[in-house]
């Protein structure tokens, strides 16, 4: 199996220097670009409150059919237990379009599925983030300027013309309008090799944004490209880190993004876990770095992971590298499997943990008191653009 070469300036993983952004992770103070919410307003319930289970009961009965709660797999219990459907983020995409009838939508997840929620759904509704600073530190790599200037840069190099844009969900609804706006995708992790094959029947080149590693995997472990046709665009570098020429030569011009959490898996982690488990399965999220996908022996999204522990016989054992509150459920859900996280170390999603149950409880009490609190929304001309790329994704063949 290939690794990446670290070495190697283009094209291969890096770890990007930190950038201010990084530091506002649980919401504290204001950065205008960037795609999370900042502060969360309102008079939370204290988190020791006994009743605070069934006080989100009584105002979830209260809302009915009003209100539609959406759980990303990576929530906590405690949230997770009041979500009407629970999915990956193409699932709770398609699931936000297809509730026209409910008022609110309140989106236990972070804020690029909030966005893309108001995208889809009527102007008649509201979407509802519990928690404004449930970001996503990977959608925060790629702001709109950095884009529109890779654009340029693009466009100097002579190739905008014959490139695609495939953006990930993860990422703002600036950057789905840019995609749309420019004729490309959306893609998730579930859909990723349709979207590009779907992108490199348009175009010769995709600019893929903005997570380097679900980009570099889909294109070589399920395109057949090889790592030497990505090269890796550094918005923090001027022309991105690389000559016109290497933009030309390029199939793959990957953005310099990745998950935080999915980086900190590494190549040691699965050898470490076959040594101590034999026979186990390793089984990541294709947010892991290259030479993490490569040596598991099966990739796929949050809801391919879940799937896979169903199918699995009973006595065998696996390894997951993905968000540890969806591994922890996977352990409980299988007594008869062995199921463990696949790195030594605590890795949760400091965002997604932002929802807890003092703010659910908050939210649902707020609306059920005819207060509209926290609401998603997108503005009309980047929504518009931005529907054409997510309305392309849900479209796929
Ligand atoms: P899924 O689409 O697989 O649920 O992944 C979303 C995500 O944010 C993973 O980090
Ligand atoms: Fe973003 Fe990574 Fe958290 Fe997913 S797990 S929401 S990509 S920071």
């Amino acid at each position: 199996m290939s690794t990446v070469d670290l070495d190697q300036p283009t094209g291969r993983w890096e770890d990007p220097s930190p950038t201010p952004a990084a530091l506002l992770l649980l919401g504290r103070g204001a950065d205008p670009a960037s795609e999370r919410g900042v502060d969360c307003p309102g008079d939370l319930p204290a988190p020791s409150d006994p009743n605070l289970v069934a006080r989100a009961r009584a105002a979830r009965d209260k809302l009915g059919d009003r209100a539609f709660v959406l759980g990303h797999h990576y929530q906590r219990d405690e949230v997770i237990q009041f979500a009407d459907v629970t999915g990956d983020s193409f699932k709770l995409a398609q699931q936000a379009a297809a509730r026209p009838d409910a008022e609110f939508i309140v989106f236990c997840g972070v804020h690029f599925m909030a966005e893309s929620a108001d995208i889809l759904t009527g102007a008649h509704q509201k979407v509802v983030l519990p928690d404004l600073a449930a970001g996503c530190s990977m959608a925060d790599m790629a702001t709109f300027d950095q884009v529109e200037d890779c654009w340029d840069v693009l466009t100097d190099a002579g190739v905008a013309d014959v490139t695609i844009p495939v953006s990930y969900m993860n990422s703002s609804a600036d950057i789905k309008g840019f995609t749309g706006k420019h004729g490309g995708t959306i893609c998730t992790s579930s859909n990723a090799k349709r979207a590009l094959d779907w992108a490199f029947s348009q175009g010769e080149k995709v600019l893929f944004l903005p997570d380097q590693h679900l980009g570099r995997n889909t294109a070589v472990l399920e395109l057949g490209l090889s790592l030497d046709d990505c090269v890796l665009f550094d918005p923090h570098k001027p022309g991105g880190g690389l000559t016109p020429q290497q933009l030309r030569d390029a199939t793959m011009i990957l953005w310099r993004g990745h998950c935080s959490v999915h980086g900190r898996f590494s190549l040691d982690s699965v050898n470490d876990v076959r040594e101590r488990i034999p026979g186990v399965n390793v089984l990541v999220h294709p947010e892991c770095r290259h030479e993490v996908v490569t040596a598991a022996d099966l990739v796929g999204s949050t809801e391919f992971i879940i799937k896979a522990l169903d199918a699995a016989p009973a006595g065998s054992a696996w390894a997951i590298g993905t968000e540890l509150n969806l591994v922890k459920r996977l352990a409980l859900a299988h007594p008869d499997k062995q199921v463990v996280f696949l790195d030594r170390t605590v890795c949760f999603c400091s965002t997604m943990n932002r929802i807890d149950l003092p703010h659910l409880v908050w939210a649902l009490e707020s609306l059920a008191a005819g207060e509209l609190v926290n609401q998603i929304t997108v503005d009309e001309q980047t929504s518009r653009n931005a529907k054409a790329a997510l309305d392309q994704m849900l479209a796929l063949p």
